[in-house]
């Protein structure tokens, strides 16, 4: 059965894609062969900024880094699959002009909705050897051990999902710029991103930057992994053109700056805090906690522009949006809240015993 499904697969998609390719790209600037390696690195398009691949860099390609990059130096847009893996690479810098990563609209299989997908070894072209068609191999990376981000600096689209085996070098994406999905996949117009641990992983958690946090959180389509992780250290003074605060450990509202419009930490509100809760009115993300908590407020009508609020910290034990025995509570107004994160339940409301009823 399941090998029926593998051959019916490869049938239906096998031309569909190879028309693709031909409507996507000039003759000349499709890479047919797939594999990449130092025997035919001269039959690459070096001169084509958009290509048609379903390129494929691994243990037998005999590449550096060094050789890779001239090759792919005036790429921007690849339409197709990239799969790198069991290579000493430690980033995919070679890539660096690549813009765009465009996969062919091919729907989910319900098969592989979850987790990692095995490789199946056939093929569009000569070696008789095809990818999995599903969209969520657009960009795959496995047992690239020396891996430490893929550093796709200008990466900015991609219709295609990423999958990541992380090993103890991966310390973070480094795509700051990827904020436009747009889905190939038309039944679920969904992105995944997913990424895991393999080996020994002790606290040294992979990290996002806020950007990258606001771009693939803030992203409706967007699938990622639940993992431990963190958020990267951000020095400028705003995410993205908005003013950024970092509340400091402990720190309450009293001593929050104004302006404040995205907020990293976690934020109490608590007694004697009710005249501050003003500053919270152009506040958009939250990457934390906010907790309101023992105070009289009468209503929570202060957080009309908050999005998100996300928390990676203590993933699993605190919920990111918490508002407790607050007792004169009458009204809850989130009017632009999107999205909540942080444990199976990421809201705690309780103990407000104001005419509001809890939920
Ligand atoms: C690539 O461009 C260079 C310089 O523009 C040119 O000399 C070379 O012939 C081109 N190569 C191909 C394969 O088109
Ligand atoms: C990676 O590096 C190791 C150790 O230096 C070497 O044995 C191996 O051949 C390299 N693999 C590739 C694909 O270059
Ligand atoms: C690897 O590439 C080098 C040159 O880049 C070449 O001399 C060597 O023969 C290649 N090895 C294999 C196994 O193809
Ligand atoms: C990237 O996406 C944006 C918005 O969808 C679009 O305007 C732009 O043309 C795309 N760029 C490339 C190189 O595909
Ligand atoms: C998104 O993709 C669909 C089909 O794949 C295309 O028709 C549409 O123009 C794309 N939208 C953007 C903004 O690129
Ligand atoms: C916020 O400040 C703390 C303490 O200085 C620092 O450890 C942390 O990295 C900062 N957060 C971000 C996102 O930069
Ligand atoms: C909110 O933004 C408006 C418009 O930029 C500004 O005038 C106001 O001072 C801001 N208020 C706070 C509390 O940040
Ligand atoms: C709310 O609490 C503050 C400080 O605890 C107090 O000054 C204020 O009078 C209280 N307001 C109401 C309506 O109870």
């Amino acid at each position: 059965m399941r090998l029926f499904l593998i051959f019916s697969f490869f049938f239906s998609f096998q031309c569909s894609d190879e028309n693709w390719f031909q409507t996507k790209c000039d003759q000349k600037c499709i890479f047919q062969l797939g594999s990449l390696d130092s025997n035919n690195l001269n039959l690459f398009p070096k001169n084509c900024s958009s290509i048609c691949a379903d390129l494929v860099i691994d243990e037998d390609s005999n590449l550096t880094e060094k050789e890779l990059i001239p090759t792919f130096k005036n790429v921007k847009t690849i339409f197709g699959t990239i799969i790198i893996s069991r290579t000493n690479l430690t980033s995919l810098k070679f890539l660096a002009g690549l813009v765009s990563l465009e996969c062919d609209e091919i729907p989910s299989d319900s098969d592989y909705k979850s987790g990692f997908i095995d490789l199946l070894t056939f093929s569009r072209f000569q070696k008789n050897f095809c990818f999995n068609p599903n969209p969520k191999n657009g960009l795959k990376l496995y047992k690239d051990f020396e891996m430490t981000e893929i550093g796709m600096l200008k990466w900015t689209n991609t219709t295609c999902s990423v999958e990541v085996e992380m090993y103890k070098t991966f310390s973070n994406f480094n795509v700051p710029n990827l904020k436009n999905f747009n889905s190939s996949d038309p039944s679920e117009h969904k992105i995944y991103i997913q990424y895991d641990y393999f080996g020994i992983i002790s606290q040294n958690y992979v990290c996002f930057s806020l950007e990258e946090t606001s771009s693939f959180y803030g992203a409706e389509n967007v699938v990622m992994s639940y993992q431990n992780q963190k958020y990267c250290d951000h020095s400028s003074s705003t995410v993205l053109g908005e003013q950024f605060c970092n509340v400091s450990e402990n720190e309450n509202i009293k001593n929050l700056e104004e302006n404040c419009q995205r907020i990293f930490g976690i934020l109490k509100i608590g007694p004697g805090d009710e005249k501050f809760v003003y500053k919270l009115k152009n506040v958009t993300w939250i990457y934390g906690q906010l907790i309101i908590e023992n105070t009289n407020l009468t209503s929570i009508n202060f957080l009309n522009n908050l999005g998100f609020v996300i928390s990676f910290d203590n993933y699993w034990k605190r919920s990111s949006l918490q508002i407790l025995q607050n007792k004169n509570l009458m009204e809850i107004k989130l009017p632009n809240l999107k999205k909540v994160l942080g444990e199976c339940n990421p809201f705690v409301i309780t103990g407000n015993n104001g005419n509001f009823a809890n939920f």
